[in-house]
């Protein structure tokens, strides 16, 4: 039998059982094992209905529904962190709230309102609390999505809807060494497209470049501009950097490139430790020439999984170029301080936490 509350604003309905007994956290295979209860938000006749907590389990839909066909779904992914008082944070919520609403805007989907996200999102941190281990690396992994849930199959928006929010527990994410092929052929996103937003699809078509740049030995690819393959914009799921010399340059966003949380905190940290940082495009060309001339230091990914993912090497041409093994490495840098802001162990001066009450 389930145990049913009732906060002012979330419709609570508790787990009879936990599954936390029998999870492994030192074992944690990212994104498998998922906590015991799920937000959900449905929208129908025109507006949001009130955000209910239930159990964890399968869903039963139509098989017509339209995010089955047309793929309208957008997703956002975010942590909380414990730190050593028991006290959870997250980390620039406030963004991934805007962003999901961006997404949403894109694919036509109603806007999701601020006060269901975070209450919806609170009340569920705290049934789910036990599943935040405390100690650097360990988090809870948030993945609010929306998915289009009106039956039929005529290409429209659709009139109903499902938000969630789903928690995996995740630790200290290592992917081992990441090699990266710059794309030379296919692209992610296109002027105009989605490439900004979080869509479903976004990612559904990276599989297929990215199964063959894995049989020639690369982990992921950094994607290039869709019209000349000239320039980086960003991996499959994280920004991108680049170190030349002890010069910083990033890609600007626009609306191929998603406007990643951390890698604009850490821009904001660069200009904080007055390191050298260009927000500009970035050739291959440049890239190359400065790996042939030993002036490449470093490249490295920005998301919320890793934080931050130094790369080994990249291919480009049929050419593979390695980098060089540094210690005082500029990733290393911004992984620490922003490991530190996020489980509440360095000063905040950018007011990044949000503590859950
Ligand atoms: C395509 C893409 N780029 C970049 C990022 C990094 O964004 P963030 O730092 O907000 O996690 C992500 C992950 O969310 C992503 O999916």
């Amino acid at each position: 039998m389930n145990m049913e509350t009732s906060t002012n604003t979330v419709d609570i309905q508790k787990a009879a059982t936990s599954k936390i007994e029998n999870t492994d956290f030192n074992n944690l295979a990212f994104g498998q094992v998922f906590t015991d209860h799920m937000m959900i938000c449905d929208y129908k006749d025109g507006a949001w209905q009130t955000p209910k907590i239930r159990p964890y389990g399968p869903l039963e839909m139509d098989p017509s529904a339209k995010v089955f066909h047309y793929g309208q779904a957008v997703f956002e992914g975010m942590k909380a962190f414990k730190d050593e008082k028991d006290q959870i944070w997250l980390f620039r919520p406030e963004d991934n709230f805007d962003r999901i609403n961006k997404s949403s805007e894109r694919l036509a989907i109603p806007a999701f309102p601020k006060e269901h996200f975070f209450a919806g999102m609170e009340e569920l941190l705290k049934l789910e609390k036990d599943w935040i281990k405390k100690g650097f690396g360990n988090s809870l992994y948030i993945r609010p999505f929306v998915i289009a849930t009106e039956a039929g199959v005529s290409a429209a928006p659709a009139k109903e809807y499902k938000f969630m929010i789903i928690c995996s527990p995740a630790q200290a994410y290592y992917s081992g060494e990441v090699r990266v092929q710059f794309s030379e052929k296919y692209s992610r996103a296109a002027d105009g497209g989605v490439g900004f937003a979080k869509a479903a699809g976004n990612y559904a078509a990276q599989f297929y470049p990215t199964n063959l740049a894995k049989e020639e030995g690369f982990q992921q690819i950094i994607w290039t501009d869709a019209s000349s393959h000239d320039y980086l914009e960003e991996a499959g799921t994280m920004n991108i950097f680049f170190r030349i010399g002890d010069k910083l340059i990033t890609a600007p966003t626009n609306d191929r490139i998603l406007d990643g949380i951390t890698r604009k905190s850490i821009i904001s940290l660069a200009k904080e430790f007055n390191i050298d940082l260009e927000v500009r495009r970035v050739s291959v060309k440049e890239i190359v020439d400065a790996a042939k001339n030993g002036e490449l230091k470093e490249i490295f990914g920005s998301g919320t999984a890793t934080v931050v993912n130094p790369i080994v090497g990249f291919g480009h041409g049929g050419e593979k170029y390695d980098l060089p093994k540094l210690e005082d490495s500029y990733a290393g840098f911004f992984k620490d301080k922003l490991t530190k802001i996020q489980y509440n162990q360095a000063e905040d001066k950018f007011n990044w936490r949000y503590l859950v009450k």
